[in-house]
């Protein structure tokens, strides 16, 4: 299991297994569509920080519960009674908990097992990778409720399928299937739903098999060599590439190769 922080929080609304080095985080609330309360909220970053600080999990795969849905959105009844200070804090303390997931230094899949709105197409767009079952719907809704995005998605939507579309589904709030989704780039792959959870493994297991650093500045360069000009994020790319020459990572992954043989990485 994930080490310590997970066993400071008693799970109510999420499930985290784990196995052989990947760690399954299952939102659990299908009665509400897996609905983001604040209480899943917390626990979904109180989860995230243990399987963070936990170095025998080297991956992890996120869903929802149920056959409906992977997350249906923030929880609208606890949405209908904010008030702005309310909302503002909601906003900010959303945004802190998928920063987290996207900056988690191991790779995060979303397996998107149904529809993914509002708050949880936010969700899935903080993961690092997005694959969704045939039965999978995607969309920004929140316009509809007189609302807009507040957990990243005005953001990370046109940063993974562009402004044009971005917009489009920003300001019509509808949603996307899972073919139209895979198209313009918004999930990664689609697969039969009885084949989410295995594919969503394999994918993991193809990356964690490599070295965990190299995961980890992989994923550093990405997320934050993106928000930069070229040339600072070429030069930050080159920091982390000096630095990871200093990791026996490197020394063993490269010696294995020249010696024809399986690197046994250990992440140092
Ligand atoms: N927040 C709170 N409760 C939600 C929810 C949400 N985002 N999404 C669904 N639920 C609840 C419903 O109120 C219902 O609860 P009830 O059984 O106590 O009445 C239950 O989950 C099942 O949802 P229901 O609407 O009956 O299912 P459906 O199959 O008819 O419709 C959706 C599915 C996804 C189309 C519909 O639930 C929906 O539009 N949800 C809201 C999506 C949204 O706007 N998300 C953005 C929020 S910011």
């Amino acid at each position: 299991m994930p080490g310590d922080g997970s066993r400071l929080m008693a799970y109510q609304n999420i499930t985290v297994e784990s196995r052989d080095a990947v760690a399954i985080v299952t939102i659990n609330r299908a009665e509400k569509l897996n609905a983001l309360d604040d209480r899943t909220v917390d626990e979904l970053d109180a989860a995230f920080a243990a399987i963070g600080a936990d170095v025998a999990i080297r991956g992890v795969i996120l869903t929802g519960a149920g056959e409906k849905a992977f997350v249906a959105g923030a929880d609208i009844a606890e949405l209908s009674t904010q008030s702005p200070v309310d909302g503002k804090e909601r906003s900010i303390r959303g945004q802190k908990v998928l920063a987290r997931i996207e900056d988690l230094g191991k790779p995060v899949i979303a397996a998107v097992n149904g529809f993914a709105l509002g708050g949880g197409c936010e969700l899935a767009m903080a993961c690092h990778v997005r694959i969704a079952s045939e039965n999978a719907r995607l969309g920004t809704p929140e316009v509809k409720l007189g609302i807009m995005c507040g957990y990243g998605g005005t953001q990370r939507l046109p940063r993974l399928v562009g402004k044009g579309r971005a917009l489009e589904m920003l300001l019509t709030g509808e949603m996307v299937d899972a073919p139209e989704a895979l198209r313009i780039g918004l999930v990664n792959r689609v697969v039969p739903r009885e084949k989410l959870l295995a594919e969503a493994e394999a994918l993991l297991r193809k990356m964690i098999a490599n070295g965990p650093v190299s995961l980890r500045f992989t994923i550093e360069a990405v997320n934050s060599g993106l928000e930069l000009p070229l040339a600072e994020a070429q030069y930050l790319e080159a920091t982390l590439f000096g630095l990871i020459c200093t990791t026996g990572d490197m020394k063993e992954g490269t010696r294995a190769f020249l010696e024809k043989r399986p690197a046994k990485f250990t992440g140092k």
